[in-house]
């Protein structure tokens, strides 16, 4: 099995010190960087927008991975693509029109990810999978760092992986919540590729050896 891509979420990182922060994930080989924006409708949370991506542009060659946890998402998605995002990730649960919200972000070039939330289940992504790049289950309730890992999301990994591999399909299979050590290889045996991990990293005493580890256990 080959190793997963490390998916560092800034929203445990040193606000203060955020540079310091990104530049260590990519020095210790994290090939993404996951950049979590929320309104404070859609979830009960607040974090940043597009000036902190903007800002970061320029300091890292990874993969901006933006997690829209927000009302309205078909609003954000120019700013965010000319703000230099790479993988655009919209919720399911955020719009009535999730299949025109990824046609919106292929047009701009990025990589189009449709998110589910713990409730909602595989079912609804079967008529989005010809067009989406990536998706991501959430393995938490989304809007905070920090929670613990939801177990029962493991069968929901497979489901998707099965209807993957059925359909031959090329799509990124991310995980993002509670993430650690352990839960990342149970997430890579039930067919994820892509693994998003916050305070596992940030709150770590070594992040950039953390990451290492995460690469270590999945098989880099
Ligand atoms: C939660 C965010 C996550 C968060 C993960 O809504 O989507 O990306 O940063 O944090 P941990 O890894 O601490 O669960
Ligand atoms: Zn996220």
């Amino acid at each position: 099995m080959s190793g997963m891509k490390i998916a560092p979420s800034i929203l445990s990182a040193d606000f203060a010190n955020l540079q310091k922060d990104v530049e260590i994930t990519a020095q210790a080989g994290a090939e993404y960087l996951h950049i979590d924006i929320m309104d404070g409708h859609f979830v009960p949370n607040l974090s940043f927008g597009e000036p902190i991506l903007k800002a970061l542009r320029p300091h890292s060659k990874q993969i901006f991975d933006c997690h829209l946890m927000v009302d309205n998402p078909e609003d954000y998605i120019a700013i965010l693509a000319e703000a230099g995002a790479d993988v655009i990730g919209v919720h399911y649960e955020a719009t009535p029109h999730i299949y025109r919200v990824l046609q919106q972000i292929k047009e701009t070039g990025c990589k189009a990810e449709v998110v589910i939330n713990p409730g909602t289940p595989v079912t609804v992504l079967t008529d989005l999978l010809e067009v989406v790049d990536a998706v991501l289950i959430m393995t938490v309730n989304p809007g905070f760092g920090g929670q613990k890992f939801l177990p029962g999301m493991l069968s929901k990994i497979k489901e998707l992986n099965r209807i993957k591999k059925d359909r031959k399909l090329g799509f990124e299979i991310e995980v993002d919540g509670g993430i650690n050590d352990k839960t990342i290889i149970e997430c890579q045996q039930a067919g994820a590729t892509v693994a998003v991990a916050g305070s596992f990293v940030f709150n770590s005493a070594n992040p950039s050896a953390t990451i290492q580890l995460l690469h270590e256990v999945t098989g880099d």
